[in-house]
């Protein structure tokens, strides 16, 4: 089976308990921490930082951190995010003035690249990076906000950008984000996503979020993934 990863969104967490928070949602069996940067500018929120990703790291958190800026430029915030322990640092083409330039910045300082698609953006970004990419990450909502409804168009991006993947030979991670439910996990995974954000569909499932609270919403999602292909 292919290695699917659940990527819970602390946008949707209580930010005043976060570093528990993201303890209880990874004991819960998720597997990366989808960390999502908003500036007031590239998109209509504001949201958290590099000093909230190494309060995380200080935390104890040794799970991947995947940094998804949603901000513009690009290249000034990446050092400060690589120094704060991400994992992955992901940025939106349209952002950047040097979109080669943003991805192999981000490698050189030893963190995974990404380049992440709004809903209307096409992919025809990718065609002559995708040396460059260890993830792509589709949005299936317009950035800015949790709680939005899955676009359906995204089901065939998904498709498309599944077979640029396989047909490259590249180790690249396909990852979906924005309404992404127990009800459509199975239908977005055999469209060809291996990597799941989830903010509200975990966060914001009514569990009480104990030590235990997410462990039948995490449940759920896995159930529907052990189907995909059967
Ligand atoms: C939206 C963010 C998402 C958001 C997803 O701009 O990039 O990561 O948290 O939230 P849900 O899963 O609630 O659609
Ligand atoms: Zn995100």
């Amino acid at each position: 089976m292919a290695d699917f990863q659940i990527a819970p969104s602390i946008l949707s967490a209580d930010f005043a308990r976060l570093g528990e928070e993201v303890d209880n949602v990874l004991a819960s069996g998720t597997d990366i921490v989808h960390f999502d940067v908003m500036d007031n500018h590239y998109v209509p929120n504001l949201t958290i930082g590099p000093l909230v990703c190494d309060a995380l790291r200080s935390h104890g958190v040794t799970a991947d951190i995947d940094v998804h800026m949603m901000v513009k430029p690009v290249d000034r915030i990446i050092p400060d995010f690589a120094k704060a322990g991400a994992t992955y640092i992901t940025f939106h083409p349209e952002a950047s003035e040097h979109i080669d330039r943003s991805l192999g910045l981000i490698r050189e300082l030893g963190c995974k690249s990404g380049l992440v698609f709004n809903p209307a953006t096409p992919l025809s970004h990718l065609d002559y990076v995708m040396d460059k990419v260890d993830m792509i990450l589709l949005m299936s909502v317009n950035p800015g906000f949790g709680g939005q409804s899955f676009i359906p168009a995204t089901m065939d991006k998904l498709r498309a950008a599944r077979k640029m993947i396989d047909e490259s030979g590249f180790d690249i991670r396909l990852e979906i984000d924005g309404g992404v439910k127990a009800s459509n996990i199975r239908e977005i995974a055999e469209a060809g996503a291996d990597t799941f954000v989830a903010g509200s569909g975990i966060f914001g499932n009514g569990q009480a979020s104990d030590a235990n609270g997410y462990d039948t919403i995490v449940k759920e999602f896995r159930d529907e993934l052990a189907k995909v292909g059967s």
